[in-house]
């Protein structure tokens, strides 16, 4: 098992634009490894991606705790969104903070899997808006960005 330290809210490379993987090396394998570790280990994480790591590459892993499980996306695509759904949303890389964003709640995402196979998963809810979260992380987006009423909360925790 392999922690890696959570890049936080200021540090620039959270607001770059990742690079897409070009080939899965040993290397993107544990990064993934390393990301569900990570991810697992801080008990409320839903969701998280290769910036929040410090890596600027196309990857993020999700686990709502529903059927599917661990997904993980490399490459990943949203290539249909519909409906919406306003609900509260924090992140690893944001502790201590929480606002309402609006997500689509019904999505179509396609990426590659860890072994190069391309797949793609249709996702309401949660998890819609678990992908879309970390989906733009990718792009250097944070949650706090498209806060509904323009307001970001404390929580209690941090
Ligand atoms: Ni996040």
């Amino acid at each position: 098992m392999a922690l890696r330290n959570l890049v936080l809210e200021g540090d620039p490379q959270l607001r770059k634009k990742s690079r897409a993987v070009d080939e899965i090396t040993p290397r993107i394998i544990k990064l993934l490894d390393d990301l569900a570790d990570t991810m697992y280990y801080e008990n409320r994480g839903i969701g998280i991606a290769a910036p929040q790591v410090g890596v600027l590459r196309r990857v993020f892993i999700v686990d709502v705790g529903d059927e599917h499980g661990k997904i993980e996306f490399i490459n990943p695509e949203i290539i249909e969104m519909s409906g919406s759904q306003i609900g509260g949303e924090g992140c690893l890389s944001v502790p201590g903070k929480t606002c309402d964003v609006d997500r689509p709640s019904h999505i179509i995402a396609k990426a590659l899997d860890r072994e190069g196979k391309e797949f793609t998963l249709e996702a309401t809810d949660i998890l819609a808006r678990c992908i879309c979260h970390e989906y733009d992380h990718l792009d250097g987006v944070l949650f706090i960005d498209k806060s509904v009423d323009g307001k970001v909360y404390k929580t209690e925790e941090e």
